[in-house]
């Protein structure tokens, strides 16, 4: 339907919706640069029954929380709803000064993705504005030029979450070249998939890394999959490991298998994240994704880079794991270099990296 139009004008406010997996999220971002507002309505408890995401549960709490979430964000940014409540009422606070909506587009759950999109596309459409479809993996490389403008670049990012793990150089918005990524089993997924099998609960990163305070690292020495093999990783041969281990030592305490797995994933990660910065001549090392919350991996790396005498930058933990600023963010460069994304486009749940232009 729509083609590239005239770029966004300065103090351009993109409002962006996130609901690839399991945060209900919304944000309003001013020139692609500050954040006005960000909001985040997190299912872990809904989920956390279960073991994993559930699909439909997700869906159907997306829907239950979005027009909420959507309203405090507008709220947080100066920018109310005016009587929303009000049945019938019309929208008018936002329109005129938000100038795009915003919605991953993928990859994630189809349900959970739908929902952000549809409320994003009739949003766009009764304020007349563009709509913009954002690739989530691209949304999180933007937790770094988010919260640190001045960030030297070439950057090489470890994107790490529940299903990826990528290491990508970024020249800046929108310039990217991927360099390597898992061959199987994201890091998150290793972390999520292990917690499971020793019962320690979900999401399992953040349960891991709490048992693992707890226990010793050097107690079982756990291969450091792939280490000298290229940019790639793989981290399912790792998870197979620990099952093996469990079994035949059924008396090892957990807290020690939990700190020895991560040990061996944040060598892994941080080992290849300098490769690839040295590969690239990068002037700064980044993290991004759910898994750079983990404080292991951030002092690791800092400590290795501090070392190389390479800058790096560790985004806020609240950046790091799923938000819709970062799809703002990258919304607004977009939007700049594409134009706005046909209303009839869809839900992309396989969508790769790096984005199509
Ligand atoms: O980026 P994210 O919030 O959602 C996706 O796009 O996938 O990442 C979620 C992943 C989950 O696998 C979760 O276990 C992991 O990030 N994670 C962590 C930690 N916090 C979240 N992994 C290790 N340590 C943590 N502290
Ligand atoms: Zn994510």
């Amino acid at each position: 339907m729509s083609a590239a139009g005239p770029g966004p004008g300065p103090g351009c406010l993109v409002l962006a919706l996130e609901t690839s997996c399991d945060e209900t999220a919304a944000a309003v971002v001013a020139d692609g640069r500050e954040v006005l507002s960000s909001v985040v309505s997190s299912q872990v408890d809904l989920h956390a029954r279960y073991g994993g995401v559930v699909p439909e549960v997700a869906g159907r709490a997306h829907l239950e929380r979005i027009l909420a979430v959507l309203e405090e964000a507008l709220e947080g940014a100066g920018l109310p709803l005016p009587g929303h409540r009000s049945p019938g009422a019309a929208l008018g606070g936002p329109a005129g000064a938000i100038g795009a909506v915003a919605a991953t587009v993928g990859p994630g759950l189809v349900g959970a993705l739908l929902v952000g999109i549809s409320a994003a596309k009739s949003l766009a459409l009764a304020w007349g504005v563009p709509f913009v479809g954002v690739n989530h993996l691209e949304g999180h490389l933007y937790a770094s030029l988010l919260e640190e403008p001045g960030l030297e670049l070439p950057a090489a990012v470890l994107l790490a979450s529940g299903g990826h793990t990528l290491l990508v150089e970024m020249d800046g918005p929108g310039s990217y070249r991927l360099l390597g990524g898992t061959v199987d089993d994201a890091a998150g997924e290793a972390f999520d998939k292990v917690a499971r099998y020793l019962g320690l609960g979900y999401p399992g990163g953040p349960a891991i890394e709490r048992a693992a305070l707890e226990g010793d690292a050097a107690a079982i020495a756990f291969t450091r999959p792939m280490l000298e093999r290229g940019l790639d990783v793989s981290f399912s041969g790792l998870k197979t490991a620990v099952v093996h281990h469990v079994r035949a030592h059924p008396e090892v305490p957990t807290p020690d298998v939990a700190a020895s797995f991560q040990a061996a994933v944040v060598d892994v990660l941080v080992h290849k994240a300098l490769a690839a910065a040295r590969l690239v001549r990068a002037r700064s090392v980044c993290l991004a994704g759910g898994v750079a919350a983990n404080a292991s991996l951030r002092e690791r790396l800092a400590d290795a880079c501090a070392l190389e005498g390479l800058h790096v930058f560790l985004p806020s933990r609240a950046m790091c794991t799923d938000n819709a600023a970062m799809i703002g963010a990258a919304a607004y460069f977009r939007l700049r270099s594409d134009g706005p994304t046909p209303l009839g486009a869809g839900a992309e749940p396989t969508m790769g990296f790096p984005p199509a232009s």
